[in-house]
């Protein structure tokens, strides 16, 4: 009997991930054979643990922090929203040896905002804290929405700055550091800064909540209760962690890979039961 395609998540740390379960349930409701594992591997070690996995079979990648700009730089060829990113999160070592990168975060948010959670983006006044690559990832797909404003805000806001700068011909954005942030109604917040890995928040004013806004974190699980509290203390109507998003990227990659899309929904169900 043929072996079972094999694919992976490498990251630094990676023992937390949840690639491994949702890509196994995945298979398991496709009925596709293939097996996932997780490999923990330091950034000095990415391309020749990349290639053992090549030479042992391996058909595809999933990169985590802090590998995905590694990822990135590995790809012979990108697809456009890995080129927009800078980075990239899913790999296809594909037959005629050519290593495929793509990135997608950006979609799997927005699919969990537009499709799960039913919001439409258009014309929103959109705020999002950050301005690492996850944030990066998410700008290009945001800004297809046609929101009427997206403003970055960032500890360091050079790098919200460069940001704005490098996506300004896709839309109306700003950036400003979290002290500009006064007075101003947003009927989105994103929360794509590493704070809650800390257990800590930006620090946010009051009154940054349009009536029946939405706080979404990035993070999922505990990591994101600091900015979901926050979210629901200023009022915000719906405070959701970013479970979603990493079921529907993982959907993407797992398309990418196999040309069969997967449910989501009782992927995401199952995760929320479990936790
Ligand atoms: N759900 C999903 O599928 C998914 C996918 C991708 C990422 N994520 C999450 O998104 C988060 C960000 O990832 P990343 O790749 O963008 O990380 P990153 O490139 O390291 O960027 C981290 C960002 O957080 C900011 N930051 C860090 N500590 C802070 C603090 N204490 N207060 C305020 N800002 C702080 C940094 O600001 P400075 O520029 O000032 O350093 C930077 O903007 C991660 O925690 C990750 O779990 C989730």
């Amino acid at each position: 009997m043929k072996k079972p395609d094999h694919y992976a998540v490498f990251g630094h740390p990676v023992a937390h991930s949840l690639s491994p379960l949702i890509h196994t349930w995945f298979a398991e409701q496709t009925g596709e054979a293939l097996h996932y594992s997780r490999q923990d591997v330091p950034p000095e070690c990415f391309e020749t643990a990349v290639g053992a996995f090549r030479a042992g079979g391996g058909q595809g990648l999933n990169c985590t922090v802090p590998l995905k700009e590694l990822a990135f730089r590995l790809a012979d060829t990108l697809s456009p929203r890995a080129q927009l990113s800078h980075a990239v999160n899913t790999l296809l070592f594909r037959k005629d040896s050519v290593i495929f990168g793509d990135n997608t975060d950006g979609v799997g948010l927005l699919r969990d905002l537009t499709e799960n959670l039913g919001l439409a983006l258009a014309n929103k006044n959109i705020l999002v804290l950050g301005a690492g690559g996850a944030a990066r990832g998410i700008l290009g797909p945001l800004l297809e929405q046609n929101p009427k404003l997206v403003i970055i805000a960032n500890r360091t806001e050079e790098r919200a700055v460069m940001l704005a700068e490098q996506f300004a011909s896709f839309g109306n954005i700003r950036a400003c550091g979290f002290a500009q942030l006064q007075d101003r109604p947003f009927d989105l917040i994103l929360n794509a800064t590493a704070a809650g890995l800390h257990g800590q928040l930006p620090p946010l004013p009051n009154g940054l909540i349009a009536p029946g806004g939405v706080c979404y974190d990035l993070m999922y699980g505990e990591k994101a209760l600091p900015f979901l509290e926050w979210g629901r203390v200023q009022g915000a109507e719906i405070a959701v962690d970013g479970l979603g998003m990493l079921v529907e990227q993982a959907a993407e990659a797992f398309w990418l890979w196999r040309g069969v899309r997967p449910s989501t929904e009782s992927v995401i169900t199952r995760l929320r039961d479990r936790a």
